[in-house]
């Protein structure tokens, strides 16, 4: 393989990509592993390649009017089943198209990526299918030939539509064995050349969005307000078993499982909003991370709080479930206020129609989604109160999970990452590329995650989200988190100026 040519994007003239200051006490540890981020349904395209079976993201986006904003699939999405590598096929000069090389070709030495679960089994167990075995095969290699450590994730929400449909999913313990059958498969085909491992992504997610429309997919009997949490508590099972049989499969391998989360604090300094922030931690990382890190078990608010709807677990599962993650792999975008519900805790209970909101704190954003960015920008509006720079949480919230749930393998910042507002709506290629936003975002991140690391936290990587331009879920194409563009109608990448800005924060300060 020719090492890959560098491929810039041009700037404006006279713009700068903002650099971090000099700073001697500043350091990336040598081993800190950081890199770029995507997932199979979000990127892939190809959805009828290679005996892929369906994904309940294939019907959510083809049946479902206006589950996707903008009415978008992932049929072709960035196409990158095929253009991982070669861009023979779209006919474009395979410097534009090749999506590891370009990585490369910016020094960024790891990629993290998931599997699609139905291309191993298209039909959610039972045969496996080859073909795919041979594509993420070659994908891991192509990676480990450009000098790109491939991280793998196993489950990012593209379910095997059979396995819905014939037992509900998550909603059921089934669940657990067809899971832990298709990460031996992955371990056992994949596990000699990827060392880090994510068994599930964001599960509050994917949790939150059961149930799932009754048109379209089988109804379970159990009630809709039980679902988020039986849906966790089969994923917390599955996991555990997964990180069990991968630490036996691949002694030297690091497992965790991928949470996600912001910062959380107190709009006043009233005794109610901190309690409401307490709620907020408990329902959101301690709802995962105090099984896991801690004692096997839920946070005593979760089980006081919603113990209706809590299933337990048995003095087996709790033992089964404590100790099975090696790092805390957190995806935080953005810190969040949170403040008491004005009818109090209880009413609010009582009256919340998603019993994840009995956590009853309120949260607040500096960008509403209708601006089409998303979560706090360092550039917002400087005069607002709700302005929060990197630098003022990022700290502060990496030291409060390492005391918090003390993980033995540090702690990762697994996604961050922005949405400009208003990139989705322009039409100016030169414009795209020029994001000063996403950019100050990840200078001050970065920036954050040094001074964390200066005071002590164990910080043991981060990925930035994302590769390229995606499938946005339910807002389709229309936000845009991507560190390069896509011209979805030839296929084309160009680099955004963020992902400079990215770069350059490792190449002045990772260690030699
Ligand atoms: C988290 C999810 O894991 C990813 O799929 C999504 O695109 C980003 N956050 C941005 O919303």
């Amino acid at each position: 393989i020719p090492p890959p040519p560098l491929y810039y994007s041009p700037f404006p003239s006279g713009q700068q990509v903002p650099v971090i200051a000099k700073n001697e006490s500043w350091g990336f540890p040598k081993d800190f592993w950081w890199g770029v981020a995507s997932a199979a349904y979000q990127v892939e395209g190809a959805v009828q390649a290679e005996g892929r079976g369906p994904s309940i993201w294939d019907v959510l986006t083809h049946r479902v009017t206006d589950f996707v904003a903008d009415n978008s699939t992932g049929d072709i999405a960035d196409n990158q089943y095929y253009l991982y590598k070669q861009g023979q096929q779209w006919r474009l000069s395979w410097l534009a198209a090749i999506n590891i090389a370009r990585i490369a070709a910016l020094g960024v030495p790891a990629y993290s990526f998931s599997i699609s679960w139905s291309r191993i089994f298209p039909f959610g167990s039972g045969p496996v299918n080859e073909e795919a075995i041979a594509h993420y095969n070659d994908m891991i290699d192509t990676c480990i030939q450009y000098n790109v450590t491939p991280m793998v994730t196993l489950y990012h929400w593209d379910l095997p539509l059979v396995l819905q449909n014939t037992y509900g999913g998550w909603l059921s313990e089934n669940i657990v064995n067809d899971f832990v059958a298709y990460a031996r498969v992955a371990y056992a085909r994949f596990g000699d050349r990827v060392n880090h491992w994510f068994t599930v992504n964001e599960p509050i997610v994917f949790c939150d969005m059961y149930p799932l429309p009754a048109n379209y997919f089988k109804n379970t009997s159990i009630t809709a307000l039980h679902q988020p949490f039986v849906c966790g508590q089969n994923v917390l099972l599955a996991h555990a078993q997964a990180y069990r049989l991968g630490k036996s499969m691949m002694p030297g391998s690091t497992i965790s499982f991928k949470n996600n989360g912001g910062y959380k604090i107190p709009l006043t300094n009233s005794s109610a909003d901190a309690e409401a922030v307490q709620r907020a931690w408990d329902f959101n990382e301690g709802w995962f991370a105090t099984p896991i890190f801690l004692t096997g078990d839920y946070p005593a608010s979760l089980k006081s709080f919603v113990s209706t709807f809590l299933p337990a677990f048995t003095e087996e599962q709790k033992t089964l479930i404590n100790g099975t993650s090696d790092v805390f792999a957190h995806d935080a975008y953005t810190s969040q206020f949170y403040f008491a519900p004005d009818d109090g805790i209880a009413a609010c209970i009582a009256n919340s129609s998603n019993p994840l909101y009995p956590s009853c704190a309120n949260t607040s954003y500096a960008y509403s989604a209708s601006d089409g960015g998303w979560l706090i920008g360092p550039a917002a509006d400087p005069g607002s109160p709700w302005l929060h720079k990197a630098t003022d949480w990022v700290p502060a919230f990496l030291r409060y999970i390492q005391d918090t749930w003390k993980p033995p393998g540090g702690v990762a910042v697994t996604e961050f990452g922005f949405a400009e507002p208003f990139e989705y709506s322009k039409k100016i290629r030169a414009d795209i590329l020029f994001d000063p936003i996403r950019s100050s975002y990840y200078h001050d991140y970065l920036q954050a995650i040094l001074i964390a690391i200066s005071e002590g936290v164990n910080v043991v990587g981060c990925l930035a989200w994302s590769l390229v331009d995606n499938l946005e879920w339910s807002t389709g194409y229309t936000v845009k988190f991507g560190m390069q563009y896509v011209n979805l109608t030839t296929q084309e990448r160009y680099y955004k100026a963020s992902f400079f800005t990215y770069v350059n924060a490792f190449q002045q300060y990772l260690a030699e």
